[in-house]
Order: structure tokens, then C-alpha cells, then sequence
């Protein structure tokens, strides 16, 4: 189990030597989760119309390896937005992926770019 978490390591803008073409933004709902596939990983995005801005992070949720997280709701706790993991609820950051309940816990976050409608996400592999 814990190999297929070790494939999810956030990626920093400066780090991408990949941007993946994901579809258009169209094809996201607006305020909630998709998922998408890079290799074997599972990515979950979110299209956060309410600051403008898009996220990307792993889809399995690190507490009991569910690829749940796209299907979690959306929010923001003190300005910080996050995802609600469906199962147990664990609220992670998506900016940085930490887990804003202070556990151990914290999840892979990756960068977003729209270019000409169209959606990317970075990545180092
Ligand atoms: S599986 Fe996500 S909080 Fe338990």
C-alpha cells in the first residue's frame, strides 16, 4: 500500500517537466471534483470558481488509501481552501496539500494551468 502512495509527491511549478493536457474546461464541473489519470496515477481537480483558481491533487485519500478525494466536498476553513475526504471527512489543504486537522496525513498537491481553454496539470515523470 504504501507504494502506491509513495507515486503521489507534489510537484511545484518549477519543477514540471510535464504539462498533461486533461480536456477543456468546459468538460469540469465547476465546484466540485473530477478524476483524471496521468500513468497510473489517479489525479483529482477541482475548478474553485469562488477565488478563480484550479487545483490538483492525488485522488486516494491517504487514511485508508481510497481514491475517493474527487468526489470530496469542496470549502474553505480560515481562508484555506480544502477538500473533505468523503469517507471520514479529514479536511486537506489544497494549496498544500497538509491536513488541516494536524494529523500526519497530507496528500500530494500538483499545479493547474489554463491555456486557451484547455486544462494542464504539471508533472516531474
Ligand atoms: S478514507 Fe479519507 S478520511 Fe478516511
Amino acid at each position: 500500500m504504501q507504494d502506491i502512495l509513495s507515486q503521489y509527491q507534489t510537484v511545484s511549478e518549477s519543477e514540471v517537466t510535464t504539462w498533461f493536457e486533461v480536456g477543456a474546461v468546459a468538460d469540469f464541473p465547476e465546484n466540485s471534483g473530477a478524476c483524471v489519470k496521468y500513468k497510473a496515477k489517479q489525479i483529482a481537480v477541482y475548478n474553485y470558481t469562488r477565488t478563480g483558481k484550479w487545483y490538483a491533487c492525488q485522488n486516494m485519500c491517504p487514511h485508508k488509501m481510497e481514491n475517493v478525494l474527487a468526489l470530496g466536498m469542496i470549502g474553505d476553513k480560515d481562508g484555506i481552501p480544502k477538500v473533505a475526504c468523503p469517507m471520514h471527512k479529514k479536511n486537506f489543504s489544497l494549496e498544500d496539500g497538509s491536513n488541516l486537522g494536524g494529523e500526519d496525513l497530507k496528500i500530494a498537491t500538483y499545479p493547474v494551468k489554463i491555456e486557451n481553454g484547455n486544462v494542464y496539470i504539471g508533472f516531474s515523470d
